[in-house]
């Protein structure tokens, strides 16, 4: 029984960013109150992960263990944990849910504030960590640390799902897969006969496609600068699939074309603010509606002719598709056993944990839309 113990187990240390990532053995401490362990099965390897990698993020303090798009089971629970017990499959969540603070009792909103994402402290609430390696202290990131054979979280991060949904799928519903599908079913609201357009095809752009099929738009149109994303967009749902780079003009000008004076729904799914005042020019004057859904360097600003939006455009944005973590996950969960939604064709490979530097060098390279590890 490890329960209540030290675990010693292997996990991934970011020490400082621009490197590799080493695999070293950590120690793991028990669950305190409030608090759950979990034997991670599955992680996926999220672009999020690498913006921290490449020191994008200069609010992230290393070292500290990356990761947090994953499935797991419970190995103990401290005291004061009543949602989840040993042995539980679940799916920790970077968008936490306490059910008390304003945000979460209100229906609109889906960040906690007692979990309040933007503050990046990479420690637990009593300022501790449950993560040594070589006696030092490592951060734990978005309140999961999921590259890790186990990880501590808390109760409010972390939710049950069905023991049946296989983790080396279902670990996408933790970040990449829900963010996308999200903001085209939730955060937008796409309509049945729409036209949308989505900026990006990596997992998260390809979840929004899956989202705007979902949701019944009749054409979806997907911008990739990297032509090998368009087959794998056509599979999940996208009707056109088009590169910037095969026009002289701007890109928002080929798609006013193209959708006679623009697109009801586009999306941004890159993380790049150009690109995002793009996607707004892309939408129709009086009604376009734009999400944004890629993750800027910190720091970074979009600059817009207001002009935009006093014609009837809305700009929109959210994180984890505007999903309570707690309500929706389960529910994903099942809608994917019950083929509701499909996400396999994002996973592009599943390596085993080890292997993890090879997984970041994929991405890196634009050869992957989604690399889970398996533990
Ligand atoms: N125009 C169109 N597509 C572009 C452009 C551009 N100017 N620049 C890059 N892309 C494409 C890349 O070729 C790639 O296919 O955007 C895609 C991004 O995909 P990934 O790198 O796989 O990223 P993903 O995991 O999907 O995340 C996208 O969402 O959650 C955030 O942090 C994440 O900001 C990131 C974004
Ligand atoms: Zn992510």
């Amino acid at each position: 029984v490890t329960s209540g113990k030290v675990i010693k187990c292997k996990a991934a240390i970011a020490w400082e960013p621009k490197k590799p990532l080493s695999i070293e053995e950590i120690e793991v401490a028990p669950p305190k109150d409030h608090e759950v362990r979990i034997k991670i099965l599955a992680s996926g390897i999220c672009r999020s992960d690498d913006h921290v990698l490449e020191g994008l993020k200069s609010n992230i303090k290393f070292p500290i263990i990356l990761g947090h798009e994953a499935a797991g089971i419970v190995e103990s629970v401290g005291r004061a944990v009543t949602t989840v017990k040993p042995g539980d499959k679940v799916i920790p969540l970077i968008v936490s849910q306490c059910r008390e603070c304003q945000c979460c009792k209100h229906p609109n909103a889906n960040l906690c504030v007692k979990a309040d994402i933007r503050k990046h402290t990479g420690l637990m609430d009593d300022n501790t960590s449950r993560f040594s390696c070589k006696g030092k202290l490592i951060h734990n990131f978005l309140d999961t640390s999921t590259f890790t054979e186990y990880t501590v979280v808390n109760e409010i991060s972390v939710v049950k799902i069905d023991d049946a949904a296989p983790s080396e799928k279902v670990c996408l519903i933790g970040c990449g897969f829900s963010t996308g599908y999200g903001s085209a079913t939730h955060t937008a609201k796409v309509h049945a006969g729409s036209t949308c357009v989505v900026f990006g095809l990596g997992g998260i752009g390809l979840s929004a496609i899956i989202g705007c099929q979902v949701a019944g738009a009749s054409r979806i149109i997907a911008v990739d600068i990297n032509k090998d994303k368009f087959p794998k967009a056509k599979a999940v749902g996208a009707t056109e699939c088009i590169s910037p780079q095969d026009y002289t003009k701007p890109i928002h000008e080929v798609i006013t074309e193209m959708t006679d004076g623009g697109a009801d729904y586009t999306f941004e799914c890159v993380g790049i603010t150009d690109l995002m005042v793009s996607a707004l020019k892309s939408s129709h004057y009086g009604f376009g509606a734009t999400v944004i859904v890629g993750v800027a360097p910190t720091g970074a600003k979009i600059s817009l002719d207001p002009m935009l939006l006093l014609t009837g455009r809305t700009v929109k944005g959210a994180i984890f598709g505007g999903f309570k973590g707690k309500e929706s996950v389960p529910q994903m969960v099942t809608d994917y056993l019950t083929k509701k939604i499909n996400l396999d064709e994002l996973v592009s490979h599943t390596f085993p944990f080890e292997k993890i530097n090879e997984g970041f060098k994929l991405l890196r390279g634009g050869k992957c839309t989604r690399t889970v590890l398996t533990f």
